[in-house]
């Protein structure tokens, strides 16, 4: 084993994670989204994922994992009634199976919440009354995601949902144009932290078509840590990141299985027109040589924040066509802590 392997097996995570695209249709159009939102394709299949989840949960030896079921837009409006049932049984054959395998699993809902049907909200009564507790995931951007109608129907789902305690957290995407947001001080994502209780967590932009437009610099992302660092101190993984203990790699390796089946990992969702913009070829469904290339041109062995470190987004550094900084972005972030 090189120094690098070790050096990530330590941080490996070891709960496992999912990220299942039932099909790719959304009522949104986000501008930094990778998928086909008018391709329904995958909707009737949605048994088929079932059994690809509980073939791959057969074959990796660890026994927590979190699985996050997503569309495109599951909930919205247009989607059939048919098709709430199907998200039923898909749900009550993961916990039968995964009971059977001896492992236990958290399943997600990600939804962006903008649907006036109160079909999402009986379903997860539902499973919980059976048993199951299948909290909703949802996400906020300031900028390319909604329009006035759209963002105030988010909103008012946003309140009943996070009320009602079925929230498990809210995500905001690091992009270019939502960096600028944050730092003007966006009205909404203040609103989101001061007057409700769900989690708050702020995520790595995965390069897509319009990359030019939304991958941040190095500079942008170091300049929106700090400001996050001082304006929402409590949110993630700013908040874990910050303290003295250990943390696990904020990547999580996960596995994605797309509405025609197992795809591999994060990189395998990336267009097929942006691989050769990446520094390392290499196979889809495995992530290793793209971490071990970081830790190395990052010199994660001396540097002295490795224990408290989650080391950034994989997919992100590996991404040719962004603006870097010599030094890691990680590293001058901790070190400016140190020397306020
Ligand atoms: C693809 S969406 C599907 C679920 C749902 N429509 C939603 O937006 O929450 C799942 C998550 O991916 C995020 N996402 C979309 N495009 C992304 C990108 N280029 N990089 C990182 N995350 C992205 C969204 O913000 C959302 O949190
Ligand atoms: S709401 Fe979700 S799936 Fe739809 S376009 Fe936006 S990020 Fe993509
Ligand atoms: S701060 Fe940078 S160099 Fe240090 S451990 Fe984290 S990613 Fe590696």
């Amino acid at each position: 084993m090189s120094l690098e392997q070790v050096l990530l097996e330590r941080k490996k995570n070891p709960q496992g994670e999912f990220f299942v695209n039932l099909f790719e249709w959304c009522n949104l159009s986000c501008s930094f989204c990778w998928q086909d939102h008018d391709d329904w394709s995958g909707i009737d299949s949605i048994s088929q994922r079932a059994e690809e989840i509980v073939e791959t949960l057969k074959k990796d030896p660890r026994t927590d994992f979190d699985i996050n079921i997503m569309g495109g837009e599951l909930f919205a409006d247009e989607v059939p009634d048919q098709t709430f049932l199907d998200y039923e049984m898909l749900v009550q054959y993961i916990f039968f199976h995964t009971k059977l395998l001896g492992k236990n699993v958290q399943i997600n809902w990600v939804s962006n919440l903008v649907f006036e049907k109160d079909r999402a909200l009986k379903l997860v009564q539902r499973l919980q009354s059976q048993g199951y507790n299948t909290p909703i995931a949802t996400s906020y951007d300031p900028r390319g995601r909604f329009t006035p109608k759209t963002r105030e129907t988010f909103f008012k789902n946003f309140k009943v949902f996070s009320q009602s305690k079925l929230l498990k957290n809210i995500s905001v995407v690091l992009t270019r144009p939502n960096i600028q947001a944050i730092l003007k001080g966006d009205s909404g994502l203040s609103e989101i932290y001061e007057n409700y209780s769900t989690p708050l967590f702020f995520d790595f932009y995965s390069p897509e078509k319009s990359h030019e437009i939304n991958s941040p610099s190095d500079r942008e992302l170091l300049d929106c840590l700090h400001y996050i660092y001082n304006k929402y101190p409590k949110s993630s993984p700013i908040k874990e990141l910050v303290g003295q203990n250990f943390n696990y790699m904020t990547c999580r390796s996960s596995y994605i299985i797309g509405p025609r089946g197992f795809t591999g990992k994060c990189k395998s969702l990336v267009s097929k027109d942006l691989i050769e913009s990446f520094k390392t070829q290499h196979k889809l469904e495995d992530n290793s040589r793209m971490e071990q290339e970081f830790v190395s041109k990052m010199q994660c062995s001396t540097c002295r924040h490795f224990d408290r470190c989650g080391l950034s987004c994989f997919l992100q550094h590996d991404f040719g066509a962004r603006s870097e900084l010599d030094e890691c972005f990680m590293r001058l972030f901790y070190d400016s802590l140190e020397n306020v």
